[in-house]
């Protein structure tokens, strides 16, 4: 895909493709994460075990054609991992990011789908996610699937440390 003068390279988003993350891929989510969040990113060791713990429950989106430059085919886009409990049927996001130069282009829209069909197929009942109010961005994606806010807490991790409590019954809102 040729860059246009000003630098920008359009992204063709068919070129890439949501699959179930492998251990090969951890240095680049590790990389997503550490670029996300900084010095609260999920350590390399905690992935790794999140990764064995709940496999099935990690995908990444994997740019294919267009996405050579300076990533090369293969470079990882973004990750979703989603913590399911089949004693409780619900299932938690504990991570979705999308790399900064490709965000809204409709990527972690189609991780979370990705990973809430899945967990749904596989009988969750609700989905539930942790979201700092402030995140407009992700408290707009997870509201346009069909999560609701059903609990906001002010010190949910320690004083001062809000979050909302946002929920998606699978019941309610079958996927689209
Ligand atoms: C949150 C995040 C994953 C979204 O990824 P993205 O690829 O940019 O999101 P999408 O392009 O799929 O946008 C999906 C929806 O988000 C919402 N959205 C996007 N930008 C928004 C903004 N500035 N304000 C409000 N809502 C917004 C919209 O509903 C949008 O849908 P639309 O384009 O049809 O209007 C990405 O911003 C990210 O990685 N952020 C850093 C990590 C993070 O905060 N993760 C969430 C943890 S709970």
């Amino acid at each position: 895909m040729e860059s246009q003068g000003d630098g920008y390279t359009p992204v063709c988003t068919e070129s890439a493709e949501v699959r179930s993350a492998t251990k090969s891929d951890l240095p680049q989510v590790v990389a997503l994460d550490i670029a996300a969040y900084g010095g609260e990113a999920y350590s390399p060791h905690v992935l790794r075990q999140l990764l064995d713990v709940h496999g099935e429950g990690v995908l990444v989106l994997e740019g294919r054609e267009g996405f050579e430059d300076g990533d090369g085919p293969g470079a990882l886009l973004g990750y979703v991992l989603v913590a399911n409990s089949s004693r409780t049927q619900v299932s938690w996001v504990l991570d979705l990011v999308v790399d900064k130069r490709y965000q809204g282009l409709g990527f972690g829209r189609r991780l979370l789908s990705a990973a809430v069909r899945r967990a749904e197929r596989d009988g969750v009942h609700a989905v539930r996610v942790t979201v700092e109010p402030g995140n407009r961005t992700a408290v707009g994606l997870y509201r346009s699937l069909d999560f609701v806010v059903e609990a906001d807490d002010p010190d949910y991790f320690g004083p001062g440390e809000r979050r909302l409590v946002m929920t998606r019954l699978a019941t309610r809102y079958p996927m689209r």
